[in-house]
């Protein structure tokens, strides 16, 4: 198992280019699924969530080649429905296979997902959409077995919760379904938007991305496509959230301001000067002081809650008190600990972390628990007095890809060790 050691205190300066994004590529790989022609996905970031994906497409039927960051996906034929708990219980996304297996074949066994370190993360919303859509399913022995009719009734559904998983289920099996389905309370994060823009661009007729209302009018078939990953948003928010604590200046370079709005003015409350241009944006930080900010998670365009962990650092070393509320997973708090372990001041009281800025931290010897926890504690590490090491790193790599070499080329001190 691979370990990152950092050692603390220096500051970044340099330009960074911002890497696909894995959580819009995993639902646009999924989708290859539902066309038989060749879907081509440029500018792919190669983490192990997407060879995890890559390992189950396979099993189901996809031909893939992967060349200079282009993956080719050919799903001629699905050869076959079952999913299993092998490779599902690696990446919860990975469940999302059950809606084109569905909506192309009718029948699909897919493992459930399970929980996992920031919370029981619920299927409940998933099965009422299979349930209203007139589709029958049992759970056995851990798999979800589900027979639809040929084609699924378009449907009115309304997501008593945002999700951005159900809202990506519903239009990949809404797009092929009979008639049209209206999706209320929809999740309007830019990866929605971007699976719904790819699946149009396949043929499919979709209205309202972006907004609560989704109305989709099913048709018959779907073409192939060659598309770019857009940039990740969390990687990009990442590195912002990293030079606001260490200092410096970076360039980010293949970003949307948009997307991450919330978190830059934010990053100015703290401090930060945030400049943008066409294709980039320039954050710089000269003084030492780190205003505190208090802050709640909340569905997009609110403050995402793949950067809680990450801020929450840089709100450990304010020069004051803050809050920060986790109003989406209800124990994604785990990296508190590690941080406390490293000097900080953190109180957790239930869904609330109250934090008094300590101005430093000290290195530690400390443990990754999850993916985004793992990006605050690489955060905590640049700041720290002394020598950090960060243990269980395979879970970074799940999600950020060559996070370490970025980083390294700005200024940096990182190295990772295999034990
Ligand atoms: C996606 C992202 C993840 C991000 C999250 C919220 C990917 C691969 N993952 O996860 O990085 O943190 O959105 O922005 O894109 N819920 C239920 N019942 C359900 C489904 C969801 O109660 O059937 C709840 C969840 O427990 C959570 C909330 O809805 O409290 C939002 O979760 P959701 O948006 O579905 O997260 P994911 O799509 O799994």
């Amino acid at each position: 198992m691979d370990s990152l050691i950092i050692n603390g205190g220096k500051k970044l300066i340099g330009n960074i280019p911002i890497s696909g994004s894995k959580n819009a590529c995993l639902p646009m790989m999924i989708a290859s699924l539902m066309t038989d022609e060749k879907m081509t996905l440029n500018n792919i970031p190669m983490l192990s969530d997407v060879k995890t994906l890559i390992s189950i497409l396979k099993s189901l039927g996809t031909n893939i080649e992967y060349k200079k960051d282009n993956l080719h996906l050919h799903t001629k034929e699905i050869i076959n429905h079952k999913a299993s708990y092998d490779l599902v219980k690696k990446m919860r996304a990975s469940f999302w296979v059950l809606a084109p297996l569905l909506a192309k074949k009718g029948y699909a066994e897919v493992s459930l997902p399970g929980g996992c370190a920031i919370g029981t993360r619920p299927i409940d919303i998933y099965l009422e959409m299979l349930k209203e859509m007139n589709i029958k399913y049992s759970i056995n022995n851990g798999y979800i077995v589900a027979k639809a009719e040929s084609p699924i009734r378009g449907l009115n559904f309304k997501l008593e919760k945002k999700s951005v998983g159900c809202t990506h289920f519903f239009l990949m099996l809404a797009c092929l379904a009979n008639g049209t389905s209206k999706l209320s309370n929809a999740a309007c994060e830019p990866e929605v938007v971007q699976l719904g823009m790819l699946l149009n661009k396949m043929g499919a007729k979709i209205r309202g991305l972006g907004s609560k209302k989704i109305i989709i009018e099913g048709v018959e078939k779907l073409n192939g496509i060659n598309e770019i990953v857009p940039s990740d948003r969390i990687e990009a928010g990442t590195f912002a959230i990293a030079v606001s604590a260490t200092g410096g200046r970076i360039k980010l370079e293949n970003t949307n301001y948009d997307e991450n709005k919330t978190l830059f003015k934010i990053l100015e409350k703290t401090g930060s000067k945030i400049n943008k241009s066409k294709n980039s944006i320039n954050i710089e930080k000269t003084n030492d002081e780190i205003y505190p900010v208090n802050i709640k998670t909340s569905p997009y365009p609110g403050f995402p809650t793949d950067l809680q962990a990450q801020i929450m650092t840089l709100m450990a070393i304010s020069n004051g008190q803050s809050e920060i509320k986790e109003n989406i997973f209800e124990n994604r708090f785990m990296h508190v600990q590690e941080l406390v372990r490293m000097g900080a001041n953190i109180k957790l009281d239930k869904d609330k972390a109250l934090i008094r800025g300590t101005r430093s931290l000290n290195g530690a010897n400390v443990m990754a628990t999850d993916l985004r926890a793992s990006a605050s504690l690489i955060i905590a590490g640049l700041v720290a007095i002394g020598k950090t090491t960060i243990s269980r790193i395979y879970h970074l790599d799940r999600g950020f890809y060559n996070l370490e070499c970025k980083l390294n080329n700005c200024g940096a001190s990182i190295k990772r060790i295999s034990e």
